[in-house]
């Protein structure tokens, strides 16, 4: 499908995981990609070599979305090479996974400075843009911590209830022009995973109805409909990419 011809989107967290999928899955629907990174230039670059291979046109920007000022002349950036930005996805994100004795106030305020604030960060200096110009979509990564409480992931699942909740109050300061959506994944086999035990993820395989785990290219598909037309009359909805985990 080429839902996305001639747009222009910035994934922030693009250099791995999900945010690559969801990269190389916009560039397939035909929108040339900005890719966001961190630390991690190298991955980053052969991303942005993938979206080449399919055709369009990336770069790779560096920028801590924690940074209200990086954020901001990371969009400049990205507006001065494409000329504007249609779609943006705020994939970045990060967990610490631990008991709640164990959670400290620096992995607290890291979490939300990533999850919440980033996001916010990014969707405002973005949000402003499209506004001002033609319009656009915005799609945010939440979780399926977001709907559980997970007293072993208890600052992420918070910050993920905020993601959701973020969803809503910028899908209404920003409409009409433009739509603010949300996709929660359940868990995905990806770097951020990687620490996980073998019989966690035997127990998350039984406890999921379609009985697998989710990839990244699951999570791709949704944001691809949700910064499509098909999702012309969507705005402030998170779409549960679980597997019916959370059916229960
Ligand atoms: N994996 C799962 O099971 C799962 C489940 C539900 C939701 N999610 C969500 O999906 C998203 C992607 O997860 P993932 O598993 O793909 O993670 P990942 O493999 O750990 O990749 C994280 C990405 O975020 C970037 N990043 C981290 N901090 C950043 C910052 N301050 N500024 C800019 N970029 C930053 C990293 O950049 P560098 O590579 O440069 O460091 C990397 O590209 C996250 O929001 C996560 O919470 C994941």
């Amino acid at each position: 499908m080429n839902r996305l011809e001639g747009r222009i989107a910035l994934v922030t967290g693009a250099s791995r995981g999900i945010g690559r999928a969801i990269a190389l899955r916009l560039a397939e629907e035909g929108a040339d990609i900005g890719i966001n990174f961190l630390t991690d230039q190298h991955h980053a670059e052969a991303v942005a070599q993938e979206v080449r291979d399919r055709g369009r046109r990336a770069l790779p920007f560096q920028a801590d979305v924690r940074e209200d000022r990086a954020v901001r002349e990371m969009v400049q950036r990205v507006e001065h090479f494409f000329g504007r930005i249609d779609v943006l996805v705020n994939n970045a994100g990060i967990e610490h996974e631990e008991p709640i004795e164990a959670t400290t106030g620096e992995h607290w305020d890291e979490t939300f400075a990533v999850n919440v604030k980033g996001l916010f960060f990014c969707s405002r200096a973005v949000g402003g843009r499209m506004e001002a110009g033609s319009g656009g979509a915005i799609v945010n990564i939440a979780s399926r911590f977001g709907f559980l409480g997970d007293p072993n992931s208890i600052a992420y699942g918070a910050s993920k209830a905020a993601v959701v909740n973020l969803t809503k109050a910028l899908a209404k300061r920003y409409a009409p022009g433009v739509r603010v959506n949300c996709v929660a994944p359940a868990y995905t086999p990806t770097d951020m995973m990687a620490h996980v035990s073998e019989a966690y993820m035997a127990g998350t395989q039984e406890a999921t109805p379609l009985k697998r785990f989710a990839t990244p290219e699951d999570t791709a598909a949704a944001v691809a409909f949700l910064a499509s037309g098909d999702a012309a009359f969507t705005t402030g909805q998170t779409i549960l990419v679980d597997g019916g985990y959370t059916l229960k």
